[in-house]
């Protein structure tokens, strides 16, 4: 190699080393809410760690470009670059995901079971765990964050983009939504 070929390759290395350094540095800004790996302690609070890179990267953007409503990470996500978002999302979707399966009440459980049979297994997995490609795991994911979720998708005056989930949502009846929260989040590995 000449000399001004290997300056170069050795800055280059350099460079990669310390983004690769300021990326855990920001990641690690995120485990104040989202918990240690990504792992959430409840309940309003989603998990992140493991959900799959594509789905991380696209909600991140959505936020960035004003495509997408949220009450906190849209001013969290506005000071990164494209670059940091990316690398967040590897970032965290090389984590394990780790449902938290919560306690629920049969009644809950019984209207879940068929509401989310009738509406949500084709793309979400039967325990949420077997998510189409654009969707996140659903299985052991915070309830309570997945009720005002819904209610956001089925929100006229909020932005989501997901036309599918806003048709799937609206269609449910008031009573479901909870039901179905419920029953996914009860779920486990
Ligand atoms: C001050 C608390 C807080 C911090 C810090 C925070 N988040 Fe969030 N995050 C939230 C809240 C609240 C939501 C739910 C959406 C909303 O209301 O903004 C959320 C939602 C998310 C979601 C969507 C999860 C899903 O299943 O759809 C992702 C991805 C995310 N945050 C990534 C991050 C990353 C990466 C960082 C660190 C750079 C971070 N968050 C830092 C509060 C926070
Ligand atoms: C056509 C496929 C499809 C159907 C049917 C569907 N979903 Fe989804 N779901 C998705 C996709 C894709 C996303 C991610 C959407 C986005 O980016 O906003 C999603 C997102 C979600 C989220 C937000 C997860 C998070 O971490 O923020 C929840 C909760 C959810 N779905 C529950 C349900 C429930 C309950 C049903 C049935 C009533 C259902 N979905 C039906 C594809 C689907």
């Amino acid at each position: 190699m000449r000399k001004g070929a290997m300056a170069v390759a050795l800055f280059w290395a350099a460079g990669s080393a310390m983004a690769a350094m300021d990326i855990e540095v920001l990641a690690r800004t995120c485990n104040n809410c989202h918990g240690v790996g990504g792992i959430s302690a409840g309940t309003s609070m989603p998990s992140i760690g493991g959900l799959p890179r594509d789905y991380l990267k696209n909600v991140m953007k959505q936020w960035k470009y004003d495509e997408r409503g949220a009450a906190t990470m849209n001013r969290i996500v506005k000071g990164f670059s494209d670059d940091e978002i990316d690398a967040l999302a590897t970032h965290f979707s090389k984590k394990r995901w780790v449902p938290v399966p919560q306690k629920t009440t049969a009644a809950l459980m019984k209207k879940g079971k068929s509401v989310t049979f009738e509406n949500c297994e084709d793309c979400h997995g039967a325990k949420g765990d077997d998510p189409d490609e654009d969707a996140p795991m659903i299985n052991g994911q915070w309830a309570k964050y997945m009720t005002l979720e819904l209610e956001k998708y089925r929100d006229d005056g909020f932005k989501m983009p997901h036309r599918k989930m806003k048709k799937n949502t609206r269609k449910l009846k008031q009573a479901d939504i909870p039901a179905a929260a419920h029953f996914f989040g009860a779920q486990g590995q």
